[in-house]
């Protein structure tokens, strides 16, 4: 299934993250910026930046985008300690969507394919609930 994965780096390593999920996957790829805005319904990956905080970009492109985020994750580093990853947890909160993942610097081969699996398992979990929702509306009382 083909998927949406929009991100923002500004020292590279989401940047490399996502190529390697790229060349993994060929699933669709775009870098943010202030004003982009989109028309696909996709996932973001951001990095986590000063104490914890969200990178700038990522907060003006949630603004103008978040009804069609799906889900967050973030490149951060454990020597941050409990601002590990925190702009995840920072806009999930705000916009009220998943943290999917969190994973340091550019990721390993198997942060990619973990990432892989959590974002199929997030589209099984959604299609499986529109259909029960579906199965609930259609059957008759
Ligand atoms: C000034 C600065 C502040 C950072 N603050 C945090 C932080 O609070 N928590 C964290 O997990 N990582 C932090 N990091 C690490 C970055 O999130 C990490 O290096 C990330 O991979 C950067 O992504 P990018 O190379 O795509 O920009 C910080 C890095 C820098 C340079």
């Amino acid at each position: 299934m083909q998927h949406w994965i929009y991100y923002d780096s500004k020292t590279g390593n989401v940047d490399r993250f996502v190529h390697k999920l790229e060349a993994c996957t060929g699933w669709s790829i775009r870098r943010i910026s202030e004003d982009l805005s989109i028309s696909q319904p996709g996932h973001l990956i951001t990095f986590t930046t000063g104490r914890g905080e969200v990178p700038a970009v990522t907060d003006k492109f949630m603004r103008q985008n978040h009804n069609l985020i799906q889900s967050v994750s973030a490149s951060g580093n454990k020597n941050w300690g409990m601002n590990y990853g925190r702009a995840a947890d920072t806009v999930a909160a705000i916009y009220q969507v998943p943290v999917l993942f969190k994973f340091e610097l550019s990721g390993t081969g198997a942060d990619v394919q973990k990432f892989i699996n959590k974002i199929n398992e997030y589209h099984e979990h959604h299609s499986n609930k529109r259909w029960q929702h579906s199965q609930e509306v259609d059957t008759p009382e």
